[in-house]
C-alpha cells in the first residue's frame, strides 16, 4: 500500500475528474474537512481555468492535465501565482498519481478515458471510491478481482450503488479497524437471504414526452435533468436510461450478482437510491434528497460518518413516492444493457463504447435523440463478442466498436 505526503493525521486523497460534477462535489466534502482529508493530487483533461482555482485552494503535490498544450498552460499560470505544483500531462501520468498519491483515490473521469487509472488505482492497494461506471461495465469482474487480489478497499461512489451497498450486511463492520480493507468490497453471498436488488432511476427529463417527439428532443432539453446536476454524458444517458443499463452491469460486478437478481424500477422523485429485498418480505431502502455529496461523504468515511453538506430530507414535503416499471418503447437503452449484461463477455465493452460515440455525436447535433439507441443496437448487432479475460482484448473490442459506430455515422442511413 502507498502511503503519499500525509500531513499530521489526515488522509490525502487523489481526485481524478477534479473539475467535473462529481470532483467539484467532492472537494466540497473534503473542504468541510480539513482535520480529516488534504488533496495530494488533481487530475482532468482540459479545463485550465478551474484547475487552476482548484489549485489555488487546495495546493495539491500533483496535477496531470491529459491534454498536454492545457498542461503547459496550466504550469504558467502555476509559475506566475508563485505555488509549488508539480504539473504534468498524459495518461502515463494520471496513471502515475493514481497508483502512488494517496491513500483515498477518486475515480470520477468521465466514460473508458478512465479505465487505465482506475486500474492503476485499484492496483495500489488503496481505498478507491469509484464513480467513472464505464470502466466497471467494460471489465468490472476483472477490476473487482484486481482489487480482491491488491486488498483495495472499492467503494462505489454512484449514488444507486452506494445506497445498495448501505443496504446490505456488512459483516464484521463493528470489529472493523480502518486500515483494514479486506470487509469493504460488498459481494453478495448466498447466504445472507438477499432476493434481489431494486435499482431505482428517475427515468430522466423525457419521462412523460410523447413518443413522436422524441426525435425533436435537443441536447440542452435532455441534459435538463428534473433531479441531479451532472455532466453532459451522464444526462444523455439518464434521458434515454442508458445510465441505468449501465448501472445494472456495473451493480453485477461489484455485488457478484447476476441481472436477474436485479430489478429496475423508475422512481421519479430521486428520493429512494435504491433497495434491498430479502427473502423474509423485508426491503431495505437508503433515502435522501438527490445531492451527490451524500454518497461521497458516506464513501470518503466509510465505515464512519461525516457531515456532507447537504440537507436534510424532509418526508412531510416530498409528501408521496411513485414508483412505476420502465416503458421498453421509450427506453429501448435498457434492454441493450439487459442483453448485454446476459451475453458478458466483450459486448457491455462493445454496448459502451458505441454508446460514447452515439452521446457525443448527438451533442454535437449529428444524430436525433432518438438515434442514440438504434445506433448503439447497430454496432452490437455489428461486432463479434468475445471473453473478456483479458485487457487488451478488451480494449480491442472497444477500439473496433468505436470504428464501427463511426463508420455508422458516417453512412448516410447509417443510424436509420
Ligand atoms: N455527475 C453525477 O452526479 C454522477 C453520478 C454518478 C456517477 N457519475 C459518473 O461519474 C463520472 C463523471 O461524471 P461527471 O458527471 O462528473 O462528468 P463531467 O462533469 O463531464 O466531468 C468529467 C471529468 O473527467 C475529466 N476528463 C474527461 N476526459 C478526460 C481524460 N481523457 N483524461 C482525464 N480527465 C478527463 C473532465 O476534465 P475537463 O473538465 O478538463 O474536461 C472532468 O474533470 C461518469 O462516469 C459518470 O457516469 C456521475
Amino acid at each position: 500500500m502507498t502511503t503519499a505526503m500525509t500531513t499530521a493525521k489526515t488522509t490525502g486523497v487523489t481526485l481524478l475528474g477534479s473539475t467535473g460534477s462529481i470532483g467539484i462535489n467532492t472537494l466540497e466534502v473534503i473542504a468541510r474537512h480539513p482535520d480529516k482529508y488534504h488533496v495530494c493530487a488533481l487530475a482532468a483533461n482540459t479545463n485550465v481555468a478551474m484547475m487552476f482555482a482548484q489549485c489555488q485552494k487546495f495546493q495539491p503535490e500533483k496535477v496531470v492535465m491529459a491534454d498536454a498544450k492545457c498542461a503547459r498552460k496550466l504550469q504558467i499560470k502555476i509559475k506566475q501565482a508563485g505555488i509549488k505544483i508539480d504539473v504534468e500531462s498524459g495518461q502515463q501520468a494520471l496513471c502515475s498519481i493514481a497508483g502512488q498519491l494517496g491513500e483515498t483515490i477518486v475515480c470520477a473521469i468521465v466514460g473508458a478515458a478512465g479505465l487505465m487509472s482506475t486500474i492503476a488505482a485499484v492496483k495500489s492497494g488503496n481505498k478507491v471510491l469509484i464513480a467513472n461506471k464505464e470502466p466497471l461495465v467494460m471489465l468490472g469482474e476483472y477490476i473487482v478481482r484486481l482489487a480482491r487480489d491488491n486488498a483495495a478497499c472499492l467503494l462505489p461512489l454512484d449514488s444507486e450503488h452506494n445506497a445498495i451497498f448501505q443496504c446490505l450486511p456488512q459483516p464484521g463492520l463493528a470489529h472493523r479497524n480502518d486500515n483494514d480493507n479486506d470487509n469493504a468490497n460488498a459481494m453478495v453471498t448466498d447466504d445472507q437471504g438477499i432476493k434481489k436488488i431494486l435499482l431505482t432511476g428517475s427515468g430522466g427529463p423525457l419521462l412523460r414526452l410523447p413518443l413522436n417527439q422524441l426525435s425533436s428532443v435537443t441536447p440542452d432539453q435532455a441534459c435538463a435533468h428534473p433531479n441531479w446536476q451532472m455532466g453532459r454524458k451522464i444526462s444523455v444517458d439518464s434521458a434515454t436510461m442508458m445510465n441505468k443499463g449501465l448501472e445494472l452491469i456495473e451493480a453485477c460486478a461489484l455485488f457478484g450478482v447476476s441481472e436477474n437478481m436485479i430489478e429496475i424500477v423508475v422512481h421519479p422523485q430521486s428520493v429512494v437510491h435504491s433497495m434491498v429485498e430479502y427473502i423474509d418480505g423485508s426491503i431495505i431502502a437508503q433515502l435522501s434528497r438527490p445531492d451527490m455529496r451524500i454518497p461521497i461523504a458516506s464513501a470518503l468515511a466509510w465505515p464512519h460518518r461525516i457531515v456532507s453538506g447537504a440537507a436534510a430530507l424532509s418526508l412531510q414535503e416530498v409528501a408521496r413516492l411513485d414508483f412505476e416499471a420502465p416503458d421498453d418503447a421509450r427506453f429501448p437503452a435498457l434492454r441493450l444493457a439487459q442483453n448485454a449484461a446476459q451475453s458478458g463477455g466483450t459486448l457491455p465493452a462493445i454496448m459502451n463504447a458505441a454508446n460514447e460515440v452515439a452521446v457525443d455525436a448527438f451533442l454535437n447535433g449529428q444524430i436525433s435523440f432518438d438515434k442514440i439507441a438504434r445506433l448503439v443496437e447497430r454496432t452490437m448487432e455489428r461486432s463479434n463478442s468475445d471473453n473478456a479475460n483479458d485487457l487488451d482484448t478488451v480494449l480491442a473490442a472497444d477500439r473496433e466498436a468505436r470504428m464501427e459506430c463511426a463508420r455508422l455515422l458516417a453512412a448516410v442511413d447509417g443510424a436509420g
